[in-house]
């Protein structure tokens, strides 16, 4: 067998690039022992605050892997191969997370990748879904990331569009934050959501025009900065003019409002991309895709000829199973990273084509009307 060669086995996963503290086991298909730390420590500040969180990693990884193997029923020993998070996320996190990969894949003589915090959201929903395989128009959706694209093949992806400024998920924590709602924010807004109606305040849909050509950076990217701010101008008119009470008994209305505007957008802008790139196929990654409001949004808006896939909730937050599972593809492909891997907070994302050029550089190759791309892609 040749140094490249992956023997079958179990690989083990590691995720630690923001607050939750990771690791899993997948053989082949199967996932057998998964652990997920949280930090709680961070609610008391309203956010995740880097070095609690760098410092927790490292009191909590040992025995987060010593958990997730004994789950799983294996002995280190019988390991293949380690997978870890190098990028993005917070830097002082994901060095734990690397350098501690990095010792234990030496000092077991295992092959070590890096794997991309994104690129593991988009592998999430194969990790319990074996059917949730490329090709398909994926929207992620975290606290760091908002980005729309078309996995052609694993290791394939054009990027349609991304956010310009907040991620999804970011606006949910900022917005509940502004109302008092505690963090994590998305959560929280979505059960405020519930209790209340949209259409009380008005809230703009950021970039939400159809009239702008597919072909048109705008028609595919994202920017919630500007809602947020919005939601902030009528929290403090509440305010001053009832005072927290107010605040409290309008918190439910502007949730709901808050979260049809962000999801009216993300709907709109996939299905776009839906009848742009011809793929019926859709899939949900990231903490956003919690949201049980966005999946039934988007359900009905695909109807009966589309596909869906939305990872249960502990697969959309971070977690090491989908490392593992990107891992294990890597390292199957010949994949390998040397003892000089390191931590990149701005890791680019592999196998993406260039933002927009490469869309619509390939729009024209394939032919200007969407018929001509489905044949190409499904
Ligand atoms: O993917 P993730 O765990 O971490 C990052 O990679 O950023 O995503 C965390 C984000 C947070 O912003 C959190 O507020 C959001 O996912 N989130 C939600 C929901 N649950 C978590 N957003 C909306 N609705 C939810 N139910
Ligand atoms: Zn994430």
């Amino acid at each position: 067998m040749g140094e490249r060669d992956l023997p079958p086995g179990p690989v083990l996963g590691i995720e630690s690039s923001c607050d939750e503290c990771s690791a899993a086991i997948m053989e082949g298909p199967r996932l057998l022992g998964h652990v997920i730390a949280t930090q709680d420590a961070h609610a008391a500040f309203g956010g995740v605050v880097p070095e609690i969180a760098a410092r927790a990693h490292l009191r909590q990884l040992d025995r987060v892997v010593a958990a997730a193997l004994e789950r799983s029923g294996r002995e280190a020993e019988a390991l293949v191969g380690v997978g870890v998070t190098a990028g993005p996320g917070l830097v002082g996190s994901l060095l734990v997370g690397v350098n501690w990969a990095k010792a234990f894949a030496f000092g077991r003589g295992l092959p070590l990748v890096g794997v991309h915090h994104m690129e593991a959201h988009l592998f999430a929903n194969s990790v319990e879904n074996p059917g949730a395989e490329p090709p398909f128009v994926a929207l992620l959706v975290s606290g760091g990331h908002t980005m729309l694209l078309l996995a052609r093949a694993w290791g394939r992806y054009e990027l349609l569009g991304q956010t310009r400024d907040d991620a999804a998920g970011e606006a949910f924590d900022k917005v509940a934050r502004r109302m008092g709602l505690g963090w994590p924010g998305g959560p929280a807004i979505e059960r405020a959501a519930a209790r209340g109606s949209p259409g009380r305040f008005e809230l703009p849909r950021p970039m939400l025009d159809p009239s702008v050509p597919d072909d048109d950076p705008a028609a595919f990217d994202f920017s919630f900065s500007g809602l947020k701010t919005a939601v902030a101008l009528v929290v403090e008119e509440i305010e001053s003019s009832g005072g927290a009470e107010a605040l409290e008994s309008a918190v439910p209305d502007l949730a709901a409002e808050f979260q049809a505007a962000v999801l009216d957008v993300l709907v709109h802008k996939t299905l776009r991309a839906v009848r742009a790139t011809g793929c019926r196929r859709v899939l949900l990654g990231g903490g956003v895709a919690r949201n049980g409001a966005l999946a039934e949004r988007l359900r009905g808006a695909l109807g009966q000829g589309g596909e869906l896939f939305v990872p249960s909730p502990r697969l959309a937050t971070d977690n090491g199973a989908m490392v593992a599972r990107v891992a294990a593809w890597r390292l199957e492909r010949g994949d390998r990273s040397g003892l000089d891997l390191n931590a990149d907070p701005s890791l680019p994302f592999p196998g993406l084509e260039a933002v927009h050029e490469a869309w619509s550089v390939a729009s024209t190759r394939r032919g200007s009307g969407s018929g001509a791309r489905t044949a190409a892609i499904i």
